[in-house]
């Protein structure tokens, strides 16, 4: 045979398979089944970093802020908002075709102070803080109007026991500053979709709890369309039937479910939940894969990524979306959290901005399953 003869035959075989895996990401293989989205931060934002920037806009099809469209970011004195980096991640979404959603109105944590006390540092009256939660959804939300898919509205409400959480705002409002949280971001953007955002959301009790709200909300008339469950999840717990059974009770409930912040740790955790103010001790026992994984550990992650991921396509009629809380094992807040300093590996890109092998194996899962749409 000729040399070109043979070229010709070795490029027929070749580069059909190098276009296909050009063309294999989650957003592709996801697409008309759930939007695959991604936590982003500044630096990516800014393109302080390209290679980051880049990835996000080709493989992905959805992103939120981590952290600055929380109510002290965004919104850190009474008479003051920052809108700087919002305004850039939607400009960032809009110009990379990628969906955004808001993160998020109301939550305990990363909130100023000011938002519950008067001058003399006291706790305001029930009025007060109803028309201070008014003001900063009608104004957060409002300014992105149209240009934001939808709301986590409510963050964290609830405790694992399916008690209410005693922030400021349940001791000082009782249980309806739900309510009002979702009206006030209904009459901001009518057509803005509304969620309710938590962890631990496979735990039974928090899981009723939760569905328990959402059908108060709709009895009350009020428009909320998913129910997020933030998904930091562990190498042993949730298990995959209990994720399951809280999908068939959200299902029931008659709302879509999102998956909002998808990560699982690697490392032994002191603690299962997702309480931001939670912090534990370093040890070197805790830390144990300064230099690497063992594959044995690598394959059990891989398993989880698949078992979970193949929970998502079943359940594809109401996961609407899929959002992991960070771009590469480098970014991710669980180096931190609940210890600081340790080296995790929860996400689906390396160090070295590579994405992990599983990816693969998620994007031919993924295209075995009919688009809903
Ligand atoms: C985390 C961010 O990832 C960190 O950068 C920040 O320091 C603390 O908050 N639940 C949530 C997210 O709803 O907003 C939190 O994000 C993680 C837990």
């Amino acid at each position: 045979m000729k040399i070109k003869t043979i070229l010709a035959i070795i490029a027929i075989i070749i580069l059909p398979n190098t276009h296909t895996m050009a063309q294999n990401t989650l957003a592709k293989a996801t697409k008309g089944k759930f939007l695959f989205g991604v936590a982003v931060n500044m630096q990516q934002v800014n393109g302080v970093n390209p290679i980051e920037s880049e990835l996000i806009a080709k493989e992905f099809s959805a992103i939120v802020p981590e952290n600055c469209m929380k109510p002290q970011p965004i919104h850190p004195e009474e008479k003051r908002y920052e809108w700087t980096d919002a305004d850039k991640v939607v400009a960032f979404g809009e110009k990379n075709k990628l969906v955004v959603t808001g993160h998020c109105l109301i939550w305990h944590s990363q909130i100023g102070r000011w938002f519950f006390v008067d001058s003399a540092g006291k706790d305001v009256a029930p009025e007060v803080l109803k028309e201070r939660m008014r003001q900063h959804i009608h104004t957060v939300v409002g300014r992105y109007k149209g240009r934001i898919k939808g709301w986590d509205v409510v963050n964290e409400a609830f405790e694992d026991n399916g008690t209410f959480r005693k922030s400021k705002f349940y001791q000082i409002l009782g249980k309806d500053f739900i309510k009002y949280a979702f009206q006030f971001a209904h009459e901001a953007d009518p057509k803005a979709e509304l969620y309710y955002n938590d962890y631990n959301v496979e735990t039974p009790a928090k899981c009723e709890a939760i569905v328990g709200l959402v059908k108060e909300l709709k009895a009350a008339g009020c428009r909320i369309d998913a129910v997020g469950s933030q998904a930091h999840w562990h190498m042993d717990s949730p298990t995959i039937d209990a994720i399951e059974t809280s999908f068939k009770n959200l299902k029931a409930a008659g709302v879509k479910i999102l998956i909002t912040e998808w990560d699982i740790s690697i490392l032994p955790s002191p603690y299962s939940g997702a309480n931001i103010s939670q912090n534990f001790r370093y040890s070197k026992e805790m830390d144990p894969y300064r230099e690497a994984v063992p594959d044995s550990v690598q394959k059990e992650w891989n398993k989880r990524v698949l078992d979970m991921f193949g929970l998502y396509l079943k359940y594809n009629d109401v996961v609407d979306r899929v959002t992991v809380w960070g771009l590469t094992d480098n970014g991710t807040w669980l180096n931190n959290f609940p210890i600081r300093g340790r080296k995790d590996y929860p996400l689906l890109f390396d160090r070295n901005n590579k994405r992990k092998s599983v990816v693969d194996e998620m994007i031919t899962m993924a295209k075995k399953y009919k688009s809903k749409n």
